[in-house]
């Protein structure tokens, strides 16, 4: 069942417990993550890519994003379901560690990754680093080799592949830092990708798994991934005929989109599997290869809709905008420092009244954060009744990914708790995940006065 819904008397709950209770056990503002909808999320990638690719005679394996949300309970959730971890800096590599990963079920990915953490990386023996840049091959080969090692990597190719996405989370087109190109330099030769290929194959340092790519993030159906992976199929088939080698695996990364609000409509992950699989097989079918092992890396659309968080409504204020519409400002005790997504990217989100039912006529509605600039918008447009008043308790759904993930402390305001509610044996219940930031938290790390 739906972990978000009303209660008979019209309270929202998670997992059945009021929303009211969580505000008032925890505060606000709060992420509340539902783990059942996390967990249940992960399964359903897994088992849709699973079953969609064993029928073309391939098979999965699933990296949950752990840039989208991670702590060390949600690695856990994440091993317990059967899925295997990225990670993009030696900080989440080690959360993973801490929260009990395999070593060898955890990939390390980064475009420019210190030294430091290849080296962590290889002492931990991880199952693989993804190598971004020419330079990198050279360094993770040396510092596998003065540890006595060999590294597997997989390297990250750009497919020129234009998801449609907004520009600061579009990657696979040419002219941004991800990546090594697929396209041949002009002067002919080997692109940067075919570079990368052989650099690795001639190392016996390094033992190459694969390729890997990501177009983009928020991506609605499964073409873009399509193309993408029929172009690095292509450079597959390329290096097979060059050196003679089989590269095992495939990675087409994350980017599967998520409902922020009723006008996003993403297909269900069965129904991208299926799709991709069938592409996947044409593709191989025509460059006469076999269908490799494929690997995906969902981050959002695991974390995204699992939590809501919750926020008091403080001040109201009407305004009159143009043409002599009046538009309400609600402002609410977090914004921009507990979700940066709208200020960053546009993002839309919804809101819903959660500590009782919606009973006055919708006004329309800017719900807005506390901290000291306009742009600071939780949610731009939404309907909320004419009675709601300071006090009241609002729920924004989806921010499960990118927003705990990038919470700051400006304006000096403490990062909000964590709460994880579950249904359990005796019934629900929702314990903290991630503590809240004190002031003291804040000021421990001031060392001024
Ligand atoms: N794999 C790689 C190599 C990635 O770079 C990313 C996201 C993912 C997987 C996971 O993508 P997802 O499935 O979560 O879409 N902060 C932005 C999103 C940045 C995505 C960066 N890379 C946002 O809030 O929209």
């Amino acid at each position: 069942p739906e972990a978000f819904r009303r209660d008979a008397e019209g309270v929202l709950t998670v997992a059945g417990i009021p929303a009211t209770e969580l505000a008032e056990r925890y505060g606000t503002p709060s992420y509340v993550y539902s783990e059942d909808t996390f967990r249940a999320r992960a399964r359903e990638f897994r088992a849709a890519f699973t079953e969609a690719f064993a029928r073309i005679g391939a098979e999965v394996s699933v990296y949950y994003a752990g840039k989208s949300f991670l702590t060390t309970e949600v690695v856990r959730w994440i091993r317990e379901e059967g899925l295997n971890v990225d990670t993009s800096s030696g900080g989440e590599l080690a959360v993973a560690l801490r929260g009990g990963m395999e070593p060898a079920r955890i990939a390390l990915h980064g475009n420019n990754k210190s030294a430091a953490e290849i080296t962590r990386a290889l002492d931990n023996g991880l199952g693989r680093i993804v190598v971004d840049s020419l330079a990198e091959i050279e360094l993770v080969a040396h510092l596998a080799r003065t540890l006595g090692v060999v590294a597997p990597v997989m390297i990250r190719v750009t497919p020129g592949v234009h998801a449609s996405t907004h520009e600061f989370i579009a990657t696979a087109h040419e002219d941004q830092k991800f990546g090594l190109s697929l396209a041949a330099p002009e002067d002919g030769g080997d692109s940067p990708a075919m570079q990368a290929v052989a650099a690795c194959v001639v190392d016996p340092d390094l033992d190459l798994r694969g390729l890997h790519c990501h177009i983009g993030s928020q991506i609605f159906d499964a073409d873009g991934f399509g193309k993408a992976a029929e172009r690095v199929l292509t450079l597959m088939a390329q290096a097979d005929e060059r050196f003679g080698l089989t590269l095992p695996e495939l990675d087409l990364g994350g980017g599967y989109g998520i409902a922020y609000t009723e006008a996003d409509t993403p297909r269900p992950a069965r129904e991208i599997a299926e799709s991709l699989a069938d592409q996947v097989a044409a593709t191989a079918r025509s460059l006469h290869m076999a269908v490799p092992h494929l690997s995906i890396e969902p981050g959002r659309a695991i974390s995204g809709p699992s939590a809501c968080t919750l926020y008091t409504v403080g001040t109201l204020k009407t305004v009159t905008v143009e043409d002599g519409a009046r538009r309400r400002y609600v402002s609410v005790d977090g914004g921009m420092s507990d979700n940066a997504r709208p200020v960053l990217y546009g993002a839309d989100y919804t809101a819903v009244l959660a500590n009782r039912r919606a009973e006055g006529a919708p006004v329309l509605s800017r719900v807005v954060g506390k901290h000291c600039e306009s742009g600071d918008v939780v949610v731009r447009d939404v309907y909320l009744p004419e009675d709601l008043a300071p006090g009241d308790v609002l729920a924004v759904p989806a921010t499960g990914a990118y927003c705990w993930a990038l919470a700051s402390n400006y304006n000096w305001i403490a990062r909000p708790p964590v709460v994880a509610v579950r249904t359990a044996a005796d019934g629900p219940e929702a314990r903290l995940i991630v503590r809240g930031e004190t002031e003291e938290d804040l000021f421990a790390r001031d060392l001024g006065a």
